[in-house]
């Protein structure tokens, strides 16, 4: 009781000392304070760790959900534009390594619309006449004295006029000639091929005549010859073709004597092979 008498005597007495007054009376309303206080640091901590909780669940969840999406979604759709444009570098850097260009036109080194001929050695050769002066290719002399044979039993008279022929002797009829009727080389080439361009090197090809009407050698007019009309009946049976037919892709004149032999592997590989015709 003395103490509470003191207590209100003090609360409620002016002349006490200003520490005093100030100390006890506030006592009650601080502690209040305090306890609001640190209730509010508890709550606003709860609120605290209760949203980053969330916020990490939050997190982790999207995390998961985009994880998931990639692993689903096609290869194309998970690609940054940067991850695009390296992977096609790539592919083409790749694809050129493994697949080099192709041309689509392949070089043939043509001349005057001729194209280059190796010469037949003498031991591919054979004789197509009794005094051997015109040889061909082995192959192709005996399917040309079958087809001479041939037509012979049908009244037509196939003769030999040119087979094999050297580099010498192309030059020859192609510059000597050339000089003597004073053609230009354009003139020149398209009855005549420059020396390493003539099927006659192969010793597949033959000039063809009627032994009946001379005069047609070598002439456009042999196509109207019996041998002629009877070599285009029957020369594919022995594989001998028209090499310069009329209208040419070679441009070289029509030639209705000149025929080449392409009945095996090496002699069709030696016109066609890599050819545009
Ligand atoms: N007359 C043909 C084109 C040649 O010279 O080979
Ligand atoms: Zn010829």
């Amino acid at each position: 009781m003395h103490n509470a008498g003191l207590y209100e005597e003090i609360s409620t007495v002016d002349d006490i000392p200003e520490a005093l007054r100030d100390a006890i009376p506030s006592r009650e309303p601080q502690n209040r304070r305090d306890l609001s206080t640190l209730g509010i640091v508890i709550i606003g901590s709860l609120v605290g760790v209760v949203a980053i909780a969330v916020g990490s669940i939050s997190w982790f969840t999207w995390q998961a959900s985009q994880v998931q999406l990639l692993e689903v979604v096609p290869e194309a759709t998970k690609e940054t534009k940067s991850s695009r444009t390296m992977r096609t570098m790539r592919t083409m850097v790749t694809t050129a390594m493994i697949s080099p260009a192709k041309t689509t036109t392949p070089a043939t080194d043509a001349l005057l619309g001729h194209f280059p001929y190796s010469e037949a050695t003498g031991s591919e050769l054979a004789p197509i006449v009794a005094d051997g002066s015109l040889k061909l290719r082995k192959a192709a002399a005996a399917e040309f004295l079958a087809m001479v044979d041939a037509a012979r039993m049908e009244g037509v008279n196939l003769v030999p006029i040119s087979g094999f022929r050297s580099l010498a002797d192309q030059e020859y009829l192609f510059f000597q000639i050339k000089a003597q009727l004073g053609q230009v080389s354009t003139e020149r080439s398209e009855v005549s091929a420059p020396p390493g361009y003539s099927e006659h090197h192969t010793g597949y090809a033959v000039d063809i005549g009627d032994g009946n009407v001379p005069a047609t050698h070598l002439s456009p007019n042999f196509e109207r010859t019996a041998a002629f009309k009877w070599l285009q009946a029957n020369a594919a049976y022995f594989s001998f073709e028209l090499s310069f037919p009329r209208n040419n892709p070679q441009g070289v004149s029509y030639e209705p004597w000149h025929w080449r032999f392409t009945g095996d592997r090496h002699s069709l590989e030696t016109f066609y092979k890599d050819r545009q015709k």
